[in-house]
């Protein structure tokens, strides 16, 4: 069963405050599910769908403007802003004010911010399909030409850009039409947002030693934004990690392989206990 829930988040130096709105499913400790960009929690649903909600109660945000929750205005989505986001849904549904926290891509941005800022709301980390690495000085004018695309084309030009990058070869094409419409029914000013937030994001490359928390780092074999080769050194440098390729996946690994991957993270919760 699936409810929404709408949790308020403050305002501080890093944004404006927000309403957010959480899907959770399942019962027990609390994970949090965080997606990608300019996606919302849309690209969870066949991982809710399946055997982890026995383990775990699955919430899914919609990072503030994005899915059903409100912009706050915001000229940039900080990474930091986002994982402040994530600490108010934590005190708000976590009983042990804790969480497995789960985030793709910029996702898995906004998660490292949070176990660097909010390490005893941390239970355990999944980093999927992501990267630790700041955007180096190409990435960076790409997003300038995708902001300039977003404002000047709308979120389709976005959509059409991204998506022969963002699935394996061979990939199912109700996934590529799911992914085509959330990315269309992102606001442009949520895309722009979220666009300067990854630009100027920090690199947290030095941080990863640090995380005490039990770490997964999930990848799909055919990740051509965030490759196998970033999750190998991601991996290799969190103190206590595991990780796993999933074949026939490119860089949306849940909704492209969500059996296998559920899978990944039901073996990890098992083995940290
Ligand atoms: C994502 O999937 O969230 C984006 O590809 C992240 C990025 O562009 O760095």
């Amino acid at each position: 069963m699936s409810d929404i829930r709408w949790i308020d988040a403050p305002a501080n130096a890093h944004g404006r405050a927000a309403r957010l709105a959480v899907r959770a499913t399942g019962a027990g400790p609390l994970t949090v599910l965080l997606h990608g960009y300019p996606l919302d929690h849309r690209m969870w649903d066949a991982v809710r769908d399946g055997q982890l909600a026995d383990h775990r109660t699955l919430a899914a945000i919609d990072l503030r403007g994005h899915g059903s929750s409100p912009s706050a205005g915001d000229d940039a989505h900080a990474m930091e802003r986002f994982a402040d986001d994530v600490a108010a849904v934590v005190d708000a549904l976590a009983p042990d004010g804790r969480a497995d926290v789960v985030g793709l891509s910029m996702g898995g941005y906004a998660a490292l911010a949070f176990a660097e800022r909010h390490p005893q709301r941390l239970r355990s980390l999944a980093l999927v399909d992501t990267r630790a690495a700041a955007d180096a000085p190409a990435a960076r004018a790409n997003r300038e030409a995708a902001i300039a695309m977003a404002t000047t084309q709308g979120a389709s030009a976005i959509a059409d850009a991204m998506l022969p990058k963002l699935l394996a070869p061979g990939a199912d094409p109700a996934v590529a039409k799911a992914l085509r419409a959330m990315i269309a029914d992102t606001p442009v000013a949520t895309i722009v947002a979220d666009l300067r937030g990854l630009r100027d994001r920090a690199d947290r490359t030095a941080l990863l030693p640090a995380i005490a928390a039990p770490a997964l780092v999930v990848v799909g074999e055919h990740d051509a934004i965030t490759p196998v080769a970033e999750a190998e050194a991601m991996a290799c440098a969190l103190p206590c990690a595991r990780l796993v390729v999933v074949p026939g996946a490119g860089h949306m690994t849940p909704m492209e392989q969500p059996a296998a991957f559920a899978e990944a993270l039901a073996a990890f919760w098992r083995a940290i206990g």
